[in-house]
């Protein structure tokens, strides 16, 4: 039977270097099919704001409903090393909230690691979260969830002073305890150089191929999305039009009344017609 994947699994890959396959998902069916792919991480993140509910942004995204996610993805893939997305003000208004929404995610969901989006404001958060015995990866790079005050996600650590500042919170959060970390949107030199330079398992979101493993989200890698995507994003599939197809084809087979046939139907049992139709008769 396969045992079920953890941080140790993600850091002996990096020791060995062999890379750590993520994908993004928010749903039990998805997760299913993850499961059955050779990936070692299931991230629940909330992009699910943006792609299951349809928002602009990541910060609709409350705990109840990543909670309710998490849940779901653990049901579908119980093997996968399993890592839930922090929301927008689940750790913003403390240590005591974040430890608290944090541990929501363990007990409720059955998540193995914490996605936290930081800066070096967030160092204690980090810290503290981590001296409660839950595995924290950090977030770096491009942090949707500060979309506010920087206007639009650009790519980050493009400039020697800001990737030297990156390199520095990296490292900062490695100290504190994160057990891994995340690089979004980095310049891919500067994601290659955290990555030489810290000890953890270092998972890249659109930060080049120097990192120790990549994630994308589902969604992206099924060719499920349409419209503009990201320059990092690249699709594995086409499944947009061969779901678009076969929305067209039950349309189709319900209006010409090939839909459903007597096979997918339910019928009654031998004789019980002819006896409805009898007591039927009886009432006229
Ligand atoms: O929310 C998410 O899915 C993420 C990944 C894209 C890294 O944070």
């Amino acid at each position: 039977m396969n045992q079920k994947r953890t941080i140790m699994d993600l850091l002996r890959a990096k020791q060995e270097g062999h890379k750590i396959v993520a994908v993004s998902c928010y749903d039990y069916t998805t997760a299913q099919l993850v499961a059955q792919a050779d990936v070692d991480v299931i991230l629940v993140g909330d992009s699910a704001a943006q792609i299951v509910l349809g928002h602009d942004t990541t910060l609709p995204a409350t705990m109840d409903f990543m909670i309710l996610m998490t849940r779901a993805v653990r049901k579908g893939a119980p093997q996968v090393c399993l890592v839930a997305d922090m929301p927008f003000l689940s750790y913003q208004l403390g240590v005591s909230d974040a430890i608290r929404n944090a541990g929501r995610f363990v007990v409720e969901a059955g998540a193995q690691i914490i996605k936290i989006e930081v800066t070096s404001s967030y160092e204690s958060v980090v810290r503290a979260v981590s001296d409660a015995g839950i595995s924290v990866m950090a977030h770096i790079g491009i942090r949707p969830q500060s979309i506010l005050k920087a206007g639009r996600l650009k790519a980050d650590g493009t400039t020697a002073e800001i990737a030297s500042e990156l390199i520095e919170l990296a490292e900062r959060m490695v100290d504190a305890g994160a057990g891994s970390l995340l690089v979004e949107g980095t310049a891919a030199e500067v994601a290659a150089m955290i990555t030489e330079r810290v000890e953890v398992p270092v998972i890249s979101c659109g930060s080049g191929a120097g990192c120790d493993g990549q994630v994308l989200i589902a969604p992206d890698i099924l060719g499920l999305t349409q419209g503009e995507k990201p320059k990092f994003s690249q699709s594995f599939g086409a499944l947009a039009e061969a779901t678009i197809d076969a929305f067209q084809a039950y349309s189709r087979s319900i209006r010409d009344c090939t839909y459903p046939d007597a096979h997918h139907s339910y019928h009654m049992k031998a004789g019980e017609l002819e006896r409805l139709q009898a007591f039927l008769e009886a009432r006229h």
